[in-house]
């Protein structure tokens, strides 16, 4: 082979590991190295009326505004950078960091949108609705959506059903609990006012401005939870808060951090304390909490008319 060529190869091969660390540097929260986000325009394309409900949102206002605000400032100096949309501390949970395609140079494109709680899109996008060549929604045969649906998911899709695993995503952000967040940085963040709401809870905080429950058979319709998914919702919130925090606890001694991690675990532990005689999975979640019994957990409640248990702690408002 002539040395220019080997030489080209190499520039490629080094140019390939340099834009995965970038990206890793970025963090989707849960998907592949390889896997990247496309961005909400793409989603925006075929998913119109969740992108109306996502441009409604703190999520989505959020990007004009918050690296004006003074505390933001303060909080980027603290952590030892110059401008929050130059920072990558900032970028795990205020930024969604795109790309056009595998190489292309990674950008902010909005703040959490849609990839940020339903997993990078980039090796799922094509897949996810694809019923097969000249197949319509209704002609597509059950083995065939049922391998989709699986096939989207190794592909780092985090669907709505599989609500744990949403939830954890959630957590990441509103926990502090990412892991790419490391623990001096969480202590600068604390000492200089960052918030970290130990109270977050999931009905609370899905069900009012970030709803967005277009089901069938009427997709023009936000569908309300009935009280009976509501006490699901509940309880799976509890129990990814739980594993969120119990993975978390052991990132920092900062006294804050500490403090809003116990609450976190407390928090938790009361709610499913109410439904662990009802419900095995519970149990097996308060006395294990891994992501592996928290999703056991999700699929467990399936169905289940919960709020007899947990009905008299569901919220009266929404955010
Ligand atoms: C080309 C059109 C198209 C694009 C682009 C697209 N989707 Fe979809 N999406 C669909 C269709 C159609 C379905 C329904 C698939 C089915 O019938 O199971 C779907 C299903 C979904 C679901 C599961 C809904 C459910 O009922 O369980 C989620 C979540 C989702 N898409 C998110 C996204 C996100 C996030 C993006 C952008 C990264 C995106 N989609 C881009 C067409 C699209
Ligand atoms: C691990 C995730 C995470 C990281 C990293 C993070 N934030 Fe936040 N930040 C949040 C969440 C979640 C909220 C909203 C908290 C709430 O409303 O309870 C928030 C809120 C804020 C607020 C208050 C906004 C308001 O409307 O009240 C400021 C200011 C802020 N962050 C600045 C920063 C800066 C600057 C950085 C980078 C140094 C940063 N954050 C890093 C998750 C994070
Ligand atoms: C803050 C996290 C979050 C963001 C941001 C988000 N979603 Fe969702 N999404 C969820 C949750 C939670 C559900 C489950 C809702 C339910 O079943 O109650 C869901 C459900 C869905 C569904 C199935 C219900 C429906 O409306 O058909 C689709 C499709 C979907 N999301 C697409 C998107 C798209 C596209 C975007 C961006 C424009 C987006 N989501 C942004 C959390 C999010
Ligand atoms: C990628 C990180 C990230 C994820 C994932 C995420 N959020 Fe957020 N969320 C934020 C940040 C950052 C803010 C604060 C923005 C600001 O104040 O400017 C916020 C703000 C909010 C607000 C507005 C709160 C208020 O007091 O006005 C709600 C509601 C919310 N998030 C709900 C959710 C829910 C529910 C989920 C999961 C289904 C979720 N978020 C997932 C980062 C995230």
């Amino acid at each position: 082979m002539r040395k220019g060529k080997i030489a080209e190869m190499k520039a490629v091969f080094w140019t390939a590991v340099v834009a995965g660390l970038l990206f890793a540097g970025f963090g989707a929260s849960n998907s592949a190295l390889a896997a990247f986000k496309v961005g909400a325009k793409k989603c925006q394309e075929c998913h119109t009326a969740e992108a109306k409900v996502w441009e409604g949102t703190k999520h989505f206002k959020s990007y004009k505004a918050i690296h004006k605000d003074k505390r933001a400032k303060k909080i980027v100096k603290a952590v030892g950078d110059k401008r929050m949309k130059k920072s990558k501390t900032c970028a795990l949970c205020h930024y969604t960091a795109a790309q056009k395609d595998a190489g292309a140079k990674v950008k902010l494109v909005s703040g959490p949108s849609c990839e940020s709680c339903h997993g990078a899109a980039s090796d799922w996008i094509s897949m996810h609705n694809d019923y097969g060549k000249g197949v319509k929604r209704d002609g597509e045969s059950a083995d065939h959506k049922a391998a989709r649906i699986k096939n989207a998911i190794a592909a780092g899709m985090v669907r709505p059903e599989r609500l744990f695993d949403v939830a954890a995503n959630c957590m990441s952000c509103h926990g502090l609990a990412n892991p790419k967040l490391d623990a001096k940085a969480a202590a600068a963040m604390l000492d200089n006012e960052h918030p970290l709401n130990p109270d977050f809870e999931l009905v609370k905080y899905s069900q009012g401005s970030v709803r967005h429950r277009f089901y069938p058979p009427d997709v023009t319709v936000n569908k309300e939870m009935t009280a009976a998914e509501k006490s699901q919702m509940y309880v799976i919130g509890q129990a990814a808060a739980l594993v969120s925090a119990t993975m978390a606890a052991s990132k920092s001694d900062h006294p804050k951090y500490k403090a809003a991690q116990d609450k976190r675990i407390a928090n938790a532990k009361a709610a499913l304390d109410l439904i662990k005689g009802q419900v095995p999975e519970a149990a097996a979640l308060l006395s294990d909490p891994t992501p592996a019994n928290g999703r056991a957990l999700g699929e467990a409640v399936k169905g289940k008319d919960l709020s007899g248990a947990v009905g008299g702690k569901l919220p009266k408002d929404y955010k």
